[in-house]
């Protein structure tokens, strides 16, 4: 299987063909849209420039005022936090539960205050959080939810699809996900008046667009007495090359996410009966679509031990290892600049978030994006004898 296929470059040969004319410029964002709220049960579809992108128009839509404080979790990539921080409003970093990785329902529960206003959870790798006990924190202290769903697609949990939990879900369409057309993001929502003002927010502010309708009519523009912007607004757009790529792949999600559930189950096979290899747990009624397949590098010293087993396992010829991001309140920018904004308060020193810590020096994360399935057999068995050596090291 190829990861891009002919249908994607067909779709991309259309829009070409189109030659950009106005009229013919939001065929496949239209297309996608309406694809994409339909797959995951939602009223409306609003595609962007990038996932970040996605959360900070998914902030302002919700009314997040600047100063006012999100929830975030400290084990995953940044862009949360950055999404939070583009709206000037406050990152509260939250820990991270030590079985599934994602962040704990306990720890966002503690850093609920009279400031909170949302919470961005992550699926983490293709895994749900506890939507159950997320969802009722929520209710109860009336807090808006957000789904990051960068890493997941077709993720499910407790059987329901995950993409229909939060007040809005967004999804990333990065070189590196499951889907890709290169850079792109896509927020679902239900309710019209969110997905209106998300859709002017990431649409330079236009009066004339809204939940259903991506474009500004050339009618409307052509017209001397046309008031443009409504409101304020960035331009998050996704563009009709984006879109068309983007579509194809969404037709082809299924056999995808499949190739990377197969991969992650050849790689598990190989470390299943290693005690001090512990892969992320998938609570049952859970799905996993495996964005990447991690592990838990059980040993004392692990900072030193990762280091020696991903060298081995690079010179048994396996594909590299990497490693969990550092936890966004280590990252210099955060220690550096953002410790010091008005209103933040957490200390952005080592023992904020201690099981999000004890995870990242531990974690081993494999790639799954493996399109024959040959190859992820092979780096298996490298997997299987690297841990045969590294046996005796330890
Ligand atoms: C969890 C998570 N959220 C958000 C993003 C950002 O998406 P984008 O690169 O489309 O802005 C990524 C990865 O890129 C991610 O892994």
């Amino acid at each position: 299987m190829e990861r891009i296929s002919g249908l994607e470059k067909k779709y991309v040969l259309e829009v070409l063909e189109n030659q950009f004319q106005a009229s013919k410029n939001n065929i496949f964002i239209s297309r996608l849209e309406a694809k994409f709220a339909e797959i995951f049960h939602r009223e409306f579809a609003v595609s962007l420039g990038n996932g970040t992108a996605a959360m900070h128009t998914a902030l302002a839509a919700l009314g997040v005022n600047p100063g006012e404080e999100v929830i975030v979790p400290s084990l995953t990539m940044s862009s949360p936090a950055l999404a939070v921080l583009h709206n000037n409003s406050i990152p509260v970093f939250a820990d991270a539960d030590r079985k599934t990785f994602n962040i704990s329902a306990d720890s966002i529960r503690a850093n609920i205050t009279g400031k909170t206003r949302a919470v961005i959870v992550v699926s983490l790798y293709g895994l749900a959080p506890d939507y159950d006990q997320i969802l009722k924190i929520c209710r109860a202290k009336r807090i808006f939810l957000i789904e990051d769903n960068a890493q997941a697609f077709l993720s499910r949990y407790q059987g329901k699809l995950v993409g229909r939990f939060g007040d809005f879900a967004s999804f990333s369409f990065q070189a590196s996900k499951h889907l890709t057309c290169g850079e792109g993001g896509m927020l679902v929502t239900d309710t019209e008046a969110l997905a209106d003002k998300a859709r002017k927010f990431a649409g330079l502010g236009y009066g004339s667009i809204g939940a259903k309708k991506g474009r500004v009519a050339r009618s409307d523009i052509q017209d001397p007495n046309f008031d443009r912007h409504a409101c304020f607004g960035f331009n998050y757009r996704m563009s009709e090359l984006q879109a068309a790529v983007a579509l194809g792949q969404l037709e082809r999600a299924e056999e995808l996410v499949e190739a990377r559930i197969k991969s992650a189950g050849i790689l598990s096979a190989a470390i299943s009966d290693i005690a001090w290899l512990i892969p992320q747990h998938v609570p049952e009624g859970s799905v996993n679509s495996y964005w990447a397949y991690s592990v838990l590098l059980d040993l004392e010293n692990p900072k030193e031990k990762w280091y020696q087993f991903r060298d081995l396992f690079v010179k048994n010829g396996g594909d590299g290892i990497y490693a969990a991001w550092k936890l966004t309140y280590r990252e210099p920018f955060f220690r550096n600049e953002v410790q010091g904004y008005p209103g933040v308060r957490q200390k952005y020193a080592r023992g904020l978030c201690p099981d999000a810590e004890y995870l990242q020096e531990r974690i081993l994360q494999f790639k799954t994006n493996y399109w024959d399935l040959k190859e992820a057999e092979k780096q298996a068995e490298i997997l299987r004898k690297t841990i045969k050596s590294f046996r005796r090291l330890i």
